[in-house]
């Protein structure tokens, strides 16, 4: 596939934000909001800061804003989260409504980690061992290049809260599947519906392999792509370990971009959405050390002040590419459109978001 570079007109925040005091930040924010009214549509990932979530209209998983985006009427998206998402929104809304990142460097170390000439190397590769058996899953978490690889190949998107039932869908299809980008999330969701690890393997794309230990190749059923969060990786047994030491009665809660072993040792694991579902049903009292992103742990500790939560990792830090996305970009962003400017739009050429919407579409009617 010739996949065209991403047309994005990129632009620094220009100076007078970065010396704007906060409240007349949130007053110019809250003004244009109320002046642009229906036109303008702010979702917000889980993740993002505080200072920045108190203004979106919806806030949600990657899984619920890639749902509300494909049914949003607003002419202007301000998406506040990162590059893959705001991409999606772009794939799935029309080409009259423009989708802006409020900082262009808000992207995801874990989506870089698989690009198109990768995947179609490793796509020729395998499918020379293994001919026609194999479908392509990839996470949301992707470039829209690689969704559009996966949605030409007849596979689909998958979230963190949706992986399973998507991963049983592709083994209707093929007798074998590629999960990209994330290895741990197709390892876990692999072994939670009874695939053994015997039977993955993972593709190298740096040193363009396979890499398996087992007796025969004819037995692979999960082909991993080598890519990680870089945030999720940093929950590890030690932390678990120190958990169960200092604190025997706490429950261990952690997402599934986390390692395999730490998923084992973990109480409960599951999405963004089954995270905070399950601190909310929890009666007070109760104990919690959880592993994902810290804006969201933060939020949680503050939200539930009758629960005791920490931080599977004392030392964990938020992820660094959401928190791009802060007040003085937001301001900017929303004084751009409001004086009728796309600065920092997302538009996904018209061949990649073609294909990359298949993709999206054969997640969202397979988990609707
Ligand atoms: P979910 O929103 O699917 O839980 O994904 C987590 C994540 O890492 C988003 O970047
Ligand atoms: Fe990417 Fe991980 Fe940050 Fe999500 S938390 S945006 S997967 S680096």
């Amino acid at each position: 596939m010739n996949v065209a570079t991403l047309f994005t007109t990129h632009q620094q925040l220009p100076e007078k934000y970065q010396h704007m005091s906060s409240e007349e930040m949130l007053e110019r924010i809250k003004t244009i909001k109320k002046q642009m009214g229906a036109d303008l549509f702010i979702p917000g990932h889980h993740y993002q800061k505080d200072e920045v979530i108190q203004f979106a209209d919806t806030s949600g998983d990657s899984l619920q804003l890639a749902q509300v985006s494909a049914k949003q009427k607003a002419k202007y998206i301000v998406f506040c989260g990162v590059h893959f998402m705001a991409e999606t929104a772009d794939i799935l809304t029309n080409d009259d409504q423009k989708v802006i990142l409020p900082d262009m460097r808000a992207g995801c170390s874990m989506a870089d980690m698989a690009d198109d000439k990768q995947t179609e190397e490793a796509w020729e590769q395998l499918t020379g061992m293994f001919g026609d058996t194999i479908l392509p899953l990839t996470y949301v978490n992707s470039t829209a290049a690689i969704k559009a690889f996966v949605g030409q190949h007849g596979g689909a998107t998958v979230t963190s809260s949706n992986a399973k039932q998507m991963v049983r869908w592709a083994f209707e299809q093929k007798q074998r599947l590629l999960f990209l980008p994330d290895q741990h999330l197709g390892r876990n969701t692999a072994v939670e519906l009874g695939i053994p690890l015997d039977k993955m393997a993972v593709w190298d794309p740096i040193a363009r392999k396979l890499e398996f230990d087992g007796d025969s190749e004819e037995q692979i059923r999960v082909i991993l792509w080598k890519g990680h969060c870089s945030v999720h990786e940093n929950f590890t047994i030690k932390n678990i370990e120190q958990v169960r030491k200092n604190h025997p009665d706490m429950n261990i809660i952690v997402h599934p971009e986390c390692k395999y072993e730490v998923v084992q040792q973990a109480d409960l694991a599951g999405s963004t959405k089954y995270i905070i579902e399950t601190i909310e049903r929890a009666p007070a009292g109760t104990k919690w050390a959880i592993g994902t992103e810290m804006n969201l742990v933060n939020r949680l500790i503050n939200n539930h002040q009758n629960k005791k939560i920490i931080s599977l990792n004392p030392f964990m830090c938020p992820c660094l590419t959401m928190n791009r996305i802060d007040l003085p970009h937001l301001t900017w962003a929303l004084e751009e459109v409001s004086e009728g400017r796309n600065t920092n739009q997302i538009s996904v050429p018209s061949a990649i978001a073609q294909n990359a919407k298949q993709a999206l579409n054969r997640m969202l009617h397979s988990t609707r």
